[in-house]
């Protein structure tokens, strides 16, 4: 199929574009540039051998987006565009507004005027909140969302299953992520952080580069094994996979379903700290602080709906995730 991936330079929407050309897919990149560099689209090329066509777009921008649709005969579209950071959504939720739910509304009219039926949306675990008992699962519907970010996505998820409801031809994919962390083995594409990270894989690793002193462990006194929080982390490249499954799994049904995207296993924040560890070969330096204000104990996902339904099942464990988180970072310090 031919694929219009927004946000596909980004750090899961390249990793994504990877897998769809390695499974023949044509695929092609929008993306504004904000949160990520135009020379992925070189690193994509040098993994696959073909350099996806790109536009310089942002979603905000409807006449613009209409000349990407006009120009294209797409079959689907994956959206990953979208501002993602949980601090910052609360600082100035208007723009996370405005950008995650305006530019993706922009986004769902065009699909519609040009009958592009096939969509797979990037939603969060964010959404199940933390009134629910783990592993999470997709019937227990939306939480109570903590902050802007993740209340953007849960209004995402409302929109595509109100428009699948009106339009018998739409057809959509919701995942909910929930911690993507890796890299591709290559040491060519990962996750590049704007400033002082906010998630805890990339904050270990400039710990392990020197540029962080040491890691902040936000609380340990959660009910958990070792008091420190626990979440479902997936290899990045495991659920570039899923996004082709879903995409296919598209094309075959109308609809909207919406499915996790997790191992099922669920690891503390000092589990992925020794991971780290084992992959650089030394000690990493960290201190107990307060708890980190929205956060929750623990999250992992119930995964049987994406065996049954995708046939996904991911494959790597979290000595792998560290081992190709530490080559890209080795590579690009
Ligand atoms: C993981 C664990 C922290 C940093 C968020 C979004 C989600 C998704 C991923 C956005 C927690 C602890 C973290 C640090 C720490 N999307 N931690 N020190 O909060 O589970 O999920 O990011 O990208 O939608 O909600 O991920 O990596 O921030 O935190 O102790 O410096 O690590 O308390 O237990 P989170 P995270």
């Amino acid at each position: 199929m031919k694929i219009l991936v927004t946000g596909g330079t980004g750090f899961i929407g390249s990793h994504t574009c990877v897998e769809l050309i390695n499974a023949g897919h044509e695929v092609v990149i929008l993306d504004n540039l904000y949160n990520s560099k135009i020379d992925v689209l070189d690193k994509i090329k040098a993994i696959t051998g073909i350099k996806p066509k790109f536009y310089q777009v942002d979603i905000k921008d409807y006449n613009e987006l209409e000349k990407v649709f006009g120009e294209n005969n797409f079959e689907a579209v994956i959206h990953f565009a979208g501002y993602k950071a949980v601090g910052e959504s609360v600082s100035i939720p208007l723009d996370y507004y405005d950008n995650n739910v305006g530019g993706s509304i922009n986004l769902y009219r065009l699909m519609k005027k040009y009958s592009v039926d096939n969509l797979v949306f990037s939603s969060s675990a964010t959404v199940y909140g933390d009134n629910f008992e783990v592993p999470f699962k997709e019937e227990y519907g939306y939480g109570n969302t903590t902050n802007p970010y993740g209340t953007t996505k849960l209004v995402n998820e409302m929109i595509i299953n109100d428009n699948c409801k009106a339009n018998e031809k739409a057809s959509a994919v919701i995942l909910r992520y929930f911690n993507p962390i890796g890299a591709h083995e290559s040491g060519l594409l990962g996750e590049i952080p704007n400033g002082i990270p906010n998630n805890l894989l990339p904050y270990v690793a400039q710990v392990e580069t020197g540029i962080r002193e040491y890691l902040r462990v936000f609380g340990d006194d959660y009910d958990t094994p070792d008091g420190t929080g626990v979440r479902d982390y997936i290899h990045v490249v495991d659920l570039a996979k899923a996004h082709v499954l879903a995409i296919e799994y598209a094309q075959k049904h109308k609809g909207a379903q919406t499915i996790n995207v997790g191992t099922g296993n669920g690891y503390s924040v000092l589990d992925v700290l020794h991971a780290y560890e084992k992959a650089c070969g030394r000690k990493l330096e960290y201190k107990i602080m307060e708890r980190r204000p929205g956060d929750i104990a623990t999250s992992y996902a119930d995964v049987s709906k994406a065996e049954r339904l995708l046939g996904f099942k991911a494959k790597y464990d979290i000595d792998k995730m560290c081992e190709d988180s530490y080559r890209f970072y080795q590579n690009n310090k």
